[in-house]
């Protein structure tokens, strides 16, 4: 999940590299470094972030440069393994974010043949490869290169001897931005949002060749021009507009998200569900494969779909689905990707669409690999999520999953009137909004534990799952998510007064099977939080906390559940002082397996 930048073009390359570079840091990294192409490559790279490498690295004249922020996946952190790397001459510096899985074949060929390594990084390969291959033209040399090259590749590379920047991608994002009288590189749209919003895709197996003036690709052998597009977000969208982190941000956006979302007259739905690609019932269980947040989406999509529409849903891991085999004919699948570029999901849709199925894609991100290989695609245009920590694009998920139910529900049933409810949700989440004060001590209290249990029943078993992911993945308490029917099956072993336990009660057939769960904790004293609706006097009387949730007919309830879940794992890890956008470890898109 590494984050690369490149700039060619009139301005002084050093100071927008560093912008750029700074955009990315969400993606998490652990050193970074910039080449500067002027008479010779200046580079410069250190196990700093951005803002710590430009206060040590002089002024450097140039006004084409490539840029990398590292997230180690082979190779431990050191100044040696950060990129860019470069060849025995120093004429070539690559950046890359990917994986080589023959670096080593190729390493040991290289060094019989005079080359010097002096890192352990897979990319050291490319700039020797490249130096092996140059005949005076740099995307010949890189095209020879990959020739060689088994695994994954996002690639900006430049060389001293010519005022162009080269680019190349192959299961892993890379993007081209276009300004006036200058060019930009990136692996996330992001990084360039600050000098344009105008993009050219690279799609899989291309070389782009960029100067100051022109964008030229190299498409299975000849030459093309691929028209550029403008995406919706632009810079402020990346500002934090004067919340403490941008998930806070991120949460308050969620309401007008939820109205936006329910409200957008999808196109593509309309066709989807009078393709049958969903109410079929006469065929393959409808399959929804993500990972993380975005699985846990699709678990609540489970529960929609079966309780709306009366067909199988089955709901599986993408890094699962990919290494166990069968596919039943006729299967149509739903994928799930905030970012459209997990590796694991990207590989699931390949496995798909090769044994001829139908997939949809629901993703965040406009362009996105994603889209480009799915049957087609659905937006949720929750904006640039920054935070790693997937809140509004979790919300945005949901709300298209009841969308696509609205659409399909049969207008007899009085589901579909229920639905037509949704609209209500945002001003609901709002109200969750307006009484943080409960949550945040409920919060602050949770820090000071180190275990903790969420659990809950039917459409709010996923939103349990949520919850504890959440909560580990800022505050880096353990938390464990599960189906409450599950914990006398085992997990009751661990409970005891220390490991307090979030219980999701919603007004639904499981409200009798979950008082009865709370009660069966408290007889081992354990703290409980409740998340109940508005004044339930049964269950404030047996819990040792409440957080109250507004009334919502109980199929809507994950989207007002989950806003509560995500405020007590905010306030958890502040109280923790925790860093909440970019938590360690982690990344916001997980371009590799
Ligand atoms: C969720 O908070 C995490 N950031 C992570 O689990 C994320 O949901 C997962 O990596 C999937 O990402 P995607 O939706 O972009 O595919």
């Amino acid at each position: 999940m590494c984050g690369i930048v490149g700039y060619i073009g009139a301005r002084q390359a050093q100071p927008i590299l560093y912008n750029c570079l700074a955009k990315l840091e969400y993606r998490g990294y652990d050193s970074c470094g910039i080449a500067i192409s002027n008479e010779n490559l200046s580079i410069y790279k250190d196990t700093l972030n951005i803002n710590e490498l430009a206060k040590i690295v002089p002024i450097l004249q140039g006004t084409t440069g490539i840029g990398h922020s590292r997230w180690a996946t082979c190779g431990e952190p050191s100044i040696c393994n950060a990129h860019p790397h470069y060849d025995c001459t120093g004429k070539f510096a690559v950046v890359h974010n990917g994986i080589i899985h023959n670096y080593e074949i190729l390493k040991k060929q290289l060094i019989a043949e005079g080359h010097h390594f002096i890192s352990s990084v897979d990319t050291e390969v490319i700039p020797h490869l490249i130096e092996k291959y140059y005949k005076g033209n740099l995307e010949e040399a890189l095209e020879e290169a990959l020739h060689n090259i088994v695994g994954s590749y996002a690639i900006a590379t430049i060389t001293s001897g010519e005022n162009k920047l080269v680019a190349a991608r192959k299961d892993s994002p890379l993007i081209i931005g276009v300004g006036e009288s200058e060019r930009f590189v990136a692996s996330d749209v992001m990084a360039m949002l600050d000098y344009t919003n105008r993009i050219v895709h690279l799609e899989e197996n291309e070389i782009g060749i960029i100067t100051d003036s022109n964008v030229k690709i190299k498409h299975k052998g000849s030459y093309i021009q691929r028209k550029e597009h403008k995406i919706e977000w632009n810079s402020n969208a990346t500002g934090k507009m004067g919340f403490e982190h941008y998930m806070l941000k991120e949460i308050y956006e969620q309401p007008r998200i939820i109205g936006d979302t329910l409200k957008t007259d999808y196109r593509n739905i309309k066709q989807i569900v009078s393709s049958q690609v969903v109410k079929d019932k006469e065929i393959a269980p409808l399959l929804i494969l993500a990972c993380g947040s975005s699985y846990h989406a699709g678990l609540v999509g489970k529960y929609i779909f079966e309780m709306t529409l009366g067909i199988s849903v089955r709901v599986e891991f993408a890094s699962e689905f990919n290494y166990y085999g069968h596919i039943p004919t006729k299967t149509r699948a739903i994928v799930i990707t905030q970012s459209g570029e997990t590796a694991d999901t990207l590989k699931a849709v390949r496995k798909l669409r090769q044994a001829g199925c139908y997939v949809l894609a629901i993703t965040n991100v406009i362009g996105s690999s994603v889209t480009h290989i799915a049957s087609e695609t659905i937006y949720t245009h929750a904006g640039c999520e920054i935070s790693v920590a997937a809140t509004k694009s979790f919300i945005a998920e949901l709300a298209v999953l009841y969308r696509i139910a609205m659409l399909c529900a049969d207008k007899r049933l009085e589901i579909a009137d229920i639905l037509a409810g949704a609209k209500q949700i945002a001003d609901k989440g709002r109200g969750i909004l307006d009484e943080t004060d409960g949550i945040k001590e409920l919060g602050e209290y949770l820090a000071g534990y180190n275990t903790v249990f969420y659990i809950g029943r039917g459409i709010n078993y996923p939103i349990a799952l949520e919850g504890a992911l959440k909560l580990k993945e800022i505050s880096y308490i353990h938390a464990e998510g599960y189906a409450a029917g599950e914990m006398k099956h085992g997990p009751f072993a661990l409970l005891s007064p220390v490991t307090p336990v979030v219980a999701i009660v919603a007004r639904d057939n499981t409200y009798e099977a979950m008082i009865n769960n709370i009660r069966e904790v408290k007889t081992r004293k354990v703290p409980v939080i409740a998340l109940m609706e508005e004044d339930d006097d049964v269950v404030r009387g047996i819990a040792d906390f409440v957080i109250n949730i507004p009334c919502v007919n109980p199929i809507f309830s994950p989207m007002v559940n989950v806003v509560a879940l995500q405020l007590l794992a905010y306030y958890a890890a502040r109280k923790r002082g925790c860093a909440i956008d970019f938590p360690r470890n982690l990344a916001k898109s997980v371009t590799v397996e």
